[in-house]
């Protein structure tokens, strides 16, 4: 049966105290959110994503007073991110407390909390109480999904994969539609378990921001994101992604492509938060509108740029065998 799609938080906290599983809009990208207390529940979102179990899940709460009910110890840098930049993209990693499930944090000792910033599901946070277990809700190593019907051609109808014959869906149940999602890329992770803090995933957040709130106490990034269980090959449309320096470069690479989808015009790379709102629409795009290659322009590795760009170096990455 295909998820409902309704703007209804009594019916997606009826679904989620049931065990099931709902995609929830955030600033940043759609989550597929469990009770983060609930072992099969979590385990479900596992089988529907079709992600290998010891990937981690971040745990999204309705305020920051709630990341010391998750945490066994909140590290002075977790405290201070969390003050300044909740509601907002951000995750900290934070050593986790004795309850919090091996199934959320892949058996890890530390847990990814976060507070997000959009109106439903700050609602449905609140009336729900607990914490909720969401990754991006996108089926394993795809694109990110940042609108509602994102969500419901990646996890829609994926039927009976369990081969059983019963009734039982693998599926989102529902999708709580709260529109496009304003940021369009992933939460800023950064790790607090370690001194100084760093960061594992560039994100909604700018890197220079942490480096500001830490008063510049952020180990250096060593390479594109760091966060356990990051393949190099994330982010990808199944088209080939060609990465250029400027639009020039780029126009001469697209001409010796059959039917390119270029990406990154001087309007967008003037204005980053437009590229980051409609980067996975436009990588999702690609292959809809079968196109033979995406050749997209790096933008500056500043402010929202870290982030975009280390999203394309993934989708570019080589993704043979
Ligand atoms: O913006 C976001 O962060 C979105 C929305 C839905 O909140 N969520 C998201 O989740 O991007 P996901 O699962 O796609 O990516 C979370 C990343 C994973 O790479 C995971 O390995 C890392 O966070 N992570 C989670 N808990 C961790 C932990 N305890 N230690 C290290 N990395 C962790
Ligand atoms: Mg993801």
């Amino acid at each position: 049966m295909p998820p409902r799609i309704t703007t209804d938080v009594a019916d997606a906290l009826r679904v989620l105290r049931d065990g099931g599983l709902v995609a929830i809009p955030t600033e940043t990208v759609y989550g597929l959110a469990a009770d983060a207390s609930n072992e099969a529940a979590v385990r479900r979102i596992f089988a529907a994503k079709g992600r290998p179990v010891d990937h981690p899940l971040i745990v999204h709460v309705a305020r920051g007073a709630q990341l010391a009910d998750w945490a066994d110890e909140v590290p002075p840098s977790a405290a201070v991110l969390a003050s300044a930049c909740w509601p907002g993209p951000l995750t900290v990693i934070v050593p986790k407390a004795a309850h919090v499930l091996d199934v959320v944090t892949g058996g890890r000792p530390s847990v990814g909390v976060r507070v997000p910033a959009h109106p439903l599901t700050t609602e449905l946070l609140d009336r729900f109480g607990g914490g909720l277990a969401a990754p991006s809700a996108n089926r394993f190593g795809r694109v990110s999904p940042t609108t509602a019907q994102h969500v419901l051609r990646d996890l829609g109808d994926l039927g009976d994969l369990d081969g059983g014959g019963d009734d039982e869906t693998i599926g989102v149940d529902l999708i709580l539609d709260g529109g496009p999602c304003p940021i369009g890329v992933e939460s800023t992770i950064v790790d607090c378990t370690v001194d100084p803090a760093q960061v594992l995933r560039p994100g909604g957040i700018a890197t220079e921001e942490v480096e500001r709130l830490l008063h510049g106490a952020v180990a250096p990034a060593s390479g594109p994101s760091r966060a356990s269980g990051m393949l190099a090959s994330h982010y990808a449309p199944r088209c080939p992604v060609l990465l250029a320096s400027s639009p020039a470069e780029a126009r001469s690479i697209a001409a010796d492509q059959v039917n390119p989808l270029v990406i990154g015009d001087p309007a967008l790379l003037d204005d980053l938060v437009r590229y980051a709102q409609q980067l996975y629409d436009l990588l999702r795009r690609a292959d809809e509108d079968g196109h033979g290659a995406v050749v997209a322009v790096l933008p500056p590795a500043a402010g929202l740029g870290h982030a975009i760009r280390d999203r394309l170096f993934k989708a570019a990455a080589d993704r043979a065998g």
